[in-house]
């Protein structure tokens, strides 16, 4: 059996509800890496999504950022990341999300990304557009790289990983707008598809942190790939760049730039 749209909402919604009342109250903080950080709030809100797709779906196959990946049919398979931006989350800056997509043999079909300080539910369907809290999405009309407002992140591993993407954000920075770094890999996706900022960049991120976002903004009329052009961005080596068809030409381009 598949999953609704609503479905995936009402999962949101929950595990928003425990992100709401975790913010600023957390105590909890553990380090999986030197400065990659996880909170009871993230544990607690990926339990119960965990728990309540076990109940309803228990032979889908699950990717999940904090519990791994678990055994079953690979056909229907679930990308949770049950606190995107957990680094604002711990600091007490208010810009995080909880990210759910559900993949039919292999093409994600649902995806929904819920930030719930602003109460803003993305959600959208393969082929049936993208919308935020019901109001249908579109990505901004700009093709001009110096008019343009991108949003970019950079890995945990930057400090010993070479292909950190300082040297892509150096090539930007000499050719746009300007640039933001907002810590919520998910919502900047959203972001892109609501016209708030033009474009999104990242290399390295997780299939849990892109295939919900990647979806709303395709279905508002972005381009999404992974920084070579092509289309499978759910296949390692990972990286992505979303944005309206001429403007993703026009990245696509900077991204092939030698090192500034
Ligand atoms: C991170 C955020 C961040 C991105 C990182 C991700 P997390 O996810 O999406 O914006 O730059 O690469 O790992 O750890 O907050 O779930
Ligand atoms: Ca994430
Ligand atoms: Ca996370």
């Amino acid at each position: 059996m598949k999953p609704t749209l609503p479905d995936l909402t009402a999962l949101a919604q929950g595990a928003g509800k425990i992100l709401r009342a975790g913010f600023r109250q957390t105590k909890n903080i553990n380090h999986k890496r030197e400065i990659d950080l996880v909170t009871e709030t993230d544990q607690a809100s990926e339990d119960y999504i965990l728990q309540q797709i076990n109940a309803r779906f228990p032979h889908h196959h699950i990717i999940a950022e904090e519990n791994g990946e678990s055994a079953g049919d690979p056909d229907h398979t679930w990308y949770i990341d049950p606190l995107d931006g957990t680094t604002n989350f711990a600091h007490g800056l208010p810009i995080f999300a909880v990210s759910i997509a559900y993949a039919y043999q292999g093409r994600t079909t649902l995806g929904v990304v819920y930030d719930p300080m602003r109460d803003e539910m993305f959600s959208a369907e393969l082929g049936q557009g993208a919308t935020l809290n019901g109001q249908p999405l579109q990505v901004s009309q700009q093709t001009d790289l110096k008019q343009s407002l991108l949003v970019t992140g950079f890995p945990y591993d930057r400090f010993t990983n070479p292909d950190n993407n300082f040297n892509h954000a150096l090539n930007f920075l000499m050719r746009v707008q300007g640039f933001r770094r907002l810590g919520a890999a998910a919502l900047d996706l959203c972001n892109v598809a609501a016209g708030r900022v033009d474009g999104y960049w990242e290399m390295h991120l997780e299939r849990y942190d892109m295939a919900a976002g990647a979806l709303v903004a395709q279905e508002a009329g972005a381009v999404v790939t992974k920084k070579d052009g092509t289309p499978d961005i759910l296949s390692a080596p990972y990286s992505i760049v979303a944005a309206n068809p001429t403007l993703h030409g026009e990245m696509l381009k900077v991204l092939a730039l030698p090192a500034a």
